[in-house]
């Protein structure tokens, strides 16, 4: 177990977890290596691996430790959504208040999914902090509905500014955050990591990538794990969100027994 039942408690309640020194130092440089490659590559303007198949990056993905802690709070048979990576420096953009559950449309939180936030270099109150507002995570909105909220401060908010090197956080990714921008950074650069796993038992809407199969399926063939890459966990978020934006009136209607 990876969680204790306080931790696993805490996490429920108020829809996030932080997790100081999650990775030891080995793994942490591993994660670096991968992310300064995919850099160089951009940079040269070369074709960059899907995440999923680099040496330590994709391995992250299906980390015990981590598959231990959302199995303990989603229970087996899981999916894979997403992994992001990304260096940021000075003048990185935060990013305004939102929630990261992914269905089509909002309309309840039946079924738990989780962003789990790597922060290979720590926080220290450069270039962005993490802000959550507690207990949001129940809070049906659409994704994009609090962003008239800019980066303000929320009454209520937590900041995280302070973690050392490896730490990770666990959010319910309907949870509203944001990364308010700070100045610094410029000795220090920030290794930021998002993975994104759904519970079993619902058709999730698929990541956003037009060639989420193939993903899928590079990451079943460098990784195993049938279950958690397997496609069937989804459907093309593309074609759920063009079904339901065309209609007009209430959906439900769709549902209710005909008079
Ligand atoms: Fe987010």
């Amino acid at each position: 177990m990876m969680l204790t039942d306080d931790q696993l408690a805490a996490f429920h309640d108020q829809g996030f977890l932080i997790l100081p020194s999650f990775f030891n130092d080995d793994e942490m440089a591993g994660y670096k290596a991968d992310m300064d490659q995919i850099q160089a590559l951009r940079e040269a303007k070369e074709p960059v691996p899907y995440l999923c198949q680099l040496p330590h990056l994709g391995p992250l993905i299906v980390h015990p430790k981590t598959l231990a802690m959302v199995e303990q709070v989603m229970g087996p048979g899981f999916a894979f959504h997403h992994l992001h990576a990304s260096r940021q420096g000075p003048g990185t953009p935060g990013a305004n208040w939102h929630q990261d559950y992914e269905q089509e449309p909002q309309v309840n939180r039946s079924h738990i999914m989780v962003h789990v936030f790597y922060y290979f270099n720590g926080l220290n109150g450069e270039v962005g902090d993490l802000v959550v507002l507690p207990r949001t995570q129940n809070t049906v909105i659409a994704n994009g509905a609090l962003g008239h909220l800019g980066q303000q401060v929320l009454p209520g908010e937590v900041v995280v500014d302070d973690l050392p090197p490896g730490s990770a956080v666990l959010v319910y990714s309907a949870l509203w955050h944001a990364r308010r921008a700070k100045p610094g950074g410029e000795d220090r650069v920030r290794y930021f990591a998002d993975a994104s796993y759904c519970q079993a038992g619902v058709k999730w809407p698929s990541y956003h990538n037009a060639q989420w199969r193939e993903i899928l399926a590079a990451a079943r063939e460098n990784l195993g794990h049938e279950t958690l890459f397997a496609d069937d966990h989804f459907f093309d978020v593309r074609a759920g969100k063009a079904a339901w934006r065309e209609r007009q009136g209430s959906l439900v209607l769709d549902i209710l027994p005909t008079v």
